[in-house]
């Protein structure tokens, strides 16, 4: 084990897996003067930060029984469980905090494997690339064990100023990861749509950039405050724009985009969505409404 000459007075950390996140989370630890102990399955990833004042730990059970706080970022559940799963005796009366990232099932499933073996247990993701990490904006989402949250908020918001906990539901993190996530792929899968029936015509991506990102802000973004109302309220009576107006609408794109020789294929599904609701009576309400589409999907 090398030497550490990182400060004693903040909270002991260990760090298990020293991808290119979990660097990013040791290296934060390191820089805000906590004694940092980290363990890679490939040895010479922990060079970077060993040189940094970290210690590096020859085995994950030395690893985890450094310190109070035990911090695993891998590459995804089955891994967790493959370096933890047998290092429960040593985890018992620790903290635990999963930054892996996962599906809410896998969270609350290793959830119920630590309250097995007493070991107090956070779900956590991490909506933020590595750069990020350490500072302000930087969100990441905990759930689980309030105590343990409690107990090591400072430590952990040095990973992020806009650390949040939802809550004792350690599903709920990676549930918001993915909501999120779905978010940022519909949004770049429109943007392509867009490129590739505008290029049709000779029109580059940075010429049309301006009214994307206008788009975007003057219209889509000031609309979400006022459709999370209606959904949460159940009452998608609209004076702006309904169903029937949108069905016109996407007929436009769908065809405009065959006539100019591009696919609609990530426009079809919504298309369908729009139509069925409108087929079922609901041409009046607004777009908000397709919520009750997704809500049946068999229907
Ligand atoms: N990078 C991002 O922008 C980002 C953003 C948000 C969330 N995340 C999440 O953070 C987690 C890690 O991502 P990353 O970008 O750091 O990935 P990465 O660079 O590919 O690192 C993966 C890490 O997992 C380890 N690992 C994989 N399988 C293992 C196994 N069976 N046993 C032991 N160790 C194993 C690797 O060890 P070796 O070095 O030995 O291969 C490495 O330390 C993922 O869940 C990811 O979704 C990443």
């Amino acid at each position: 084990m090398s030497t550490n000459t990182a400060s004693t007075t903040r909270t002991p950390v260990t760090v298990i897996g020293l991808g290119m996140m979990g660097t990013a989370l040791a290296a934060a630890f390191l820089g805000q003067g906590h004694p940092t102990t980290v363990w890679n399955r490939s040895p010479r990833k922990t060079e970077l930060l060993t040189d940094q004042g970290a210690l590096g730990a020859d085995t994950v059970g030395e690893a985890v029984s450094a310190g109070p706080l035990v911090v695993v970022c891998l590459s995804n559940d089955e891994a967790v469980h493959q370096v933890l799963d047998s290092e429960s005796e040593n985890l018992k009366g620790r903290v635990l905090v999963n930054l892996t990232s996962s599906t809410p099932e896998e969270a609350r499933t290793t959830a119920a494997w630590a309250e097995r073996h007493g070991i107090e247990y956070l779900d956590g993701a991490i909506m933020a690339i590595p750069p990020l990490v350490g500072q302000p904006q930087a969100l990441i989402f905990y759930g689980g064990s309030s105590r343990a949250y409690s107990d090591h908020e400072e430590t952990l918001r040095v990973l992020g100023g806009a650390t949040t906990y939802l809550g004792s539901d350690t599903g709920l993190p990676s549930l918001y990861d993915v909501a999120l996530l779905g978010i940022l792929w519909s949004t770049v899968a429109g943007n392509i749509h867009a490129l590739a029936l505008v290029a049709t015509e000779g029109v580059t991506a940075e010429a049309f950039l301006p009214y994307a990102t206008g788009w975007l802000n003057h219209v889509a973004v000031p609309y979400l405050p006022r459709l999370a109302e209606e959904v949460d309220r159940k009452d998608y009576t609209t004076d702006i724009s309904t169903l029937n107006v949108n069905k016109e609408a996407i007929a436009h794109l769908v065809s405009a985009s065959r006539s100019q020789g591009v696919s609609p294929d990530l426009l079809l599904p919504v298309q369908a969505l729009i139509e069925r609701r409108v087929a079922r009576g609901h041409g009046s309400d607004s777009l908000s409404s397709l919520i009750e589409e997704l809500r049946k999907p068999s229907a």
